[in-house]
């Protein structure tokens, strides 16, 4: 058990690894150099009487939500209160995200497929994993950028939280294809993860749901603050002219009914709900056992094409036009469309600054890739 005065140490710390993780008023969507991003809060604050533009208000009003800049809040927010974040479990766990050796090659590890240079996901429509196996439901690696939003985890929405998510792909067959033993005996054979787990959690017992743990924790820290949460927290120029009215489109066409909260998505609905999907043929998922599919987060959509749960288009244009059809009923025009997407640049987000974890080196007693 943690006693309360280390609960508090802890917070503290992962809100520092927040604080230097993301810049909290982005300006705009250019590549970052590597400085190390320092916020000061202080400066950062807009002062509290300022008057929010209408369209922020309706925004807010009709339920979509900005990552809050005050970083206690965030980490409130991202905090889970069966796996309470602390530094060293963040660190373990970044680690243990890139590890290639808990897959059965030794080749595979969740960046792998949620590649966080490319927007938390591939860039193929099915994901492919060990022995190059394609995704059987020809399914579409979904971002792990600020998925920590979701109120359920899969295209199905099978799994509650990031943690137990992180149980799966470990042992899938198509994905790393390992077993727990092989996991738990990999991080055994190194001290230097035995000592990490001790710092993480207290004691060095190595255990599957640790390890998942502590890839959960580190996922919760991937947020993307964007203009659009600028505009929100009440800076006006955040959004351009064309964003504003794609963001009021938007609203008015009803795509915020389903993509809302803090991910612009992240809840359970029909789909498609009033027309047909013209992907269908493409793999035999059907959503869940009532038909519903997760909705995929919006934020960061520029950088996470193929769309949809089969990867079915790279046209994010076309999806958008999908959406009218399948979800709304409508045709929408082509400046209708194109003014949408232009408001979806808004939601590119900053990235949190990742240092490449360097791997503890194997030893005799390390597992052998088994690339059958
Ligand atoms: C071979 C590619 C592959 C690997 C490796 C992989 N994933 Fe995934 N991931 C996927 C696919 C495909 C889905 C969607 C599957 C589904 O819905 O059934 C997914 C879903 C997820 C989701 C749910 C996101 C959402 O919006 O619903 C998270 C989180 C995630 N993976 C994290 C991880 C972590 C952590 C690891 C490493 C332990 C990992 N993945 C390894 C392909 C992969
Ligand atoms: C009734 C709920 C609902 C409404 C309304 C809705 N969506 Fe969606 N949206 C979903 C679901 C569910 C999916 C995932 C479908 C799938 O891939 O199986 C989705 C997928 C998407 C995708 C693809 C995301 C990705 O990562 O693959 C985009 C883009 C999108 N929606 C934009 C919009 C826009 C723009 C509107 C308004 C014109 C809209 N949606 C209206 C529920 C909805």
């Amino acid at each position: 058990m943690m006693k309360k005065s280390l609960l508090s140490f802890s917070l503290i710390a992962s809100i520092s690894i927040l604080s230097t993780g993301c810049d909290q008023k982005p300006k705009e969507n250019k590549p970052q150099d590597n400085s190390p991003i320092t916020v000061n809060l202080t400066d950062n604050k807009e002062p509290k009487t300022k008057v929010l533009d209408p369209l922020a208000t309706k925004a807010i009003e009709i339920g979509l939500k900005s990552i809050p800049e005050d970083l206690n809040e965030l980490n409130k927010l991202i905090d889970n209160k069966n796996n309470p974040l602390n530094q060293a479990k963040i660190e373990l766990g970044k680690m243990l995200y890139f590890e290639p050796r808990l897959s059965k090659s030794n080749l595979i590890s969740c960046n792998s497929c949620h590649n966080l240079a490319t927007g938390g996901d591939d860039d193929i429509s099915s994901a492919t994993g060990h022995k190059w196996t394609a995704n059987p439901h020809h399914l579409n690696s979904p971002t792990v950028y600020n998925a920590v939003f979701a109120s359920r985890q899969f295209w199905d929405g099978r799994d509650p939280d990031l943690e137990k998510q992180a149980q799966g792909p470990i042992l899938a067959g198509p994905e790393m294809a390992s077993t727990k033993e092989k996991v738990i005996d990999t991080i055994k054979s190194m001290p230097e993860y035995v000592s990490r787990f001790k710092e993480a959690f207290g004691n060095d017992e190595v255990t599957y749901e640790k390890a998942t743990m502590a890839i959960g924790a580190f996922e919760r820290t991937l947020v993307t603050p964007s203009r659009f949460d600028n505009f929100l927290n009440g800076d006006a120029t955040g959004l351009s002219a064309e964003e504003r009215k794609g963001l009021q489109t938007f609203i008015d066409k009803g795509c915020s009914t389903c993509h809302n909260g803090y991910a612009l998505g992240g809840s359970m609905q029909p789909f498609p709900a009033v027309g047909k999907y013209k992907y269908a043929n493409v793999g035999d998922f059907k959503g869940d056992a009532n038909g519903l599919v997760k909705v995929p987060t919006l934020r960061n959509i520029m950088e996470t094409a193929p769309y949809f749960h089969n990867g079915a288009t790279w046209d994010l244009n076309e999806a958008v036009k999908i959406m009218g059809q399948t979800q709304l009923g409508i045709e929408l025009t082509d400046s209708e469309v194109a003014s949408i997407v232009a408001f979806l640049g808004s939601l590119t987000g900053e990235k949190p600054l990742i240092k490449y974890p360097v791997l503890p080196a194997s030893t005799s007693t390390t597992p052998k890739p088994n690339l059958n």
